[in-house]
């Protein structure tokens, strides 16, 4: 079957990253995807906020997109240490992922919050990431596809379409453990966070959504075969260019 919806890569290198070797890295992810010469699907990093302007500087000209990993929902103003989506784009991203786990677990971050932070993102001409996924005590209890439509309802901003938003997906259990969903728990996840969105949008059909939660390179290929699957969040094994290259290759 012939893909509609361009694959999306994405590494999230989480709080990681010093000029030395993050810059090192995005020259890395650079270098190989010039190589590919890929024209059929997108990659994107996300490296700490400190580093997005010379990870923009370092891939420049391979085609490898930057984002940020969080922004706050307002523009500007006395929110100390906080970073606003405005300040992301005038330092050449053109993503932001929000309402990663880790920051629904970390910061509280609620579903109004997430939403907020992807109105932010719109209003700055970022294209946001939005994050959910249920964590091992809902999916043991059965409540996944309840969760994931509760977050879907709750953290996509009305007026959404398919190229102003990306969902990923993401199992809380799965992010860093080494356990992953098996193939067929994937497809179903992301059919019903698809139904979902069927009611919520108009064009249902052409958004990504992306897996994430302990992809690597050689579980890749099965996982982005999956049913309604377009692409991954990669954490840890987009901290190695190879790894993150190699699952590029699989998209
Ligand atoms: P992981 O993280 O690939 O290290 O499991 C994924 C994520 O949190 O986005």
């Amino acid at each position: 079957m012939a893909r509609t919806r361009r694959p999306l890569i994405a590494g999230n290198w989480k709080m990681n990253g010093l000029a030395g070797d993050g810059v090192a890295l995005a020259r890395d992810v650079a270098s190989g995807a010039r190589q590919a010469g890929w024209t059929d699907r997108d990659l994107l990093v996300c490296p700490p906020a400190t580093l997005v302007a010379a990870v923009v500087e370092a891939v420049k000209g391979s085609g490898v997109l930057v984002g940020g990993q969080n922004c706050h929902a307002k523009a500007n103003g006395a929110h100390t240490g906080d970073i606003a989506a405005e300040m992301l784009k005038d330092a050449g991203a053109t993503y932001v992922i929000v309402g990663h786990s880790e920051r629904r677990a970390d910061c509280g971050e609620t579903d109004a919050v997430v939403r907020a932070k992807a109105e932010a993102a719109w209003r700055a001409g970022l294209l946001p990431i939005v994050c959910i996924g249920e964590t091992l005590a809902e999916r043991e209890a059965g409540k996944t596809l309840s969760v994931l439509e509760a977050q879907l309802k709750g953290s996509v901003p009305a007026g959404a379409t398919a190229s102003t938003l990306v969902v990923a997906y993401e199992p809380v259990w799965a992010i860093g453990t080494g356990k992953t969903p098996t193939t067929p728990e994937v497809a179903a996840a992301h059919a019903h966070i698809r139904k979902v969105l069927g009611g919520l949008l108009a064009d249902a059909d052409k958004v990504r959504l992306l897996y994430g939660g302990s992809v690597k390179g050689s579980n890749a290929a099965e996982l982005l075969a999956a049913g309604d699957v377009d692409g991954a969040l990669v954490g840890g094994a987009s901290l190695k260019a190879d790894e993150f290259l190699a699952i590029a290759k699989a998209a």
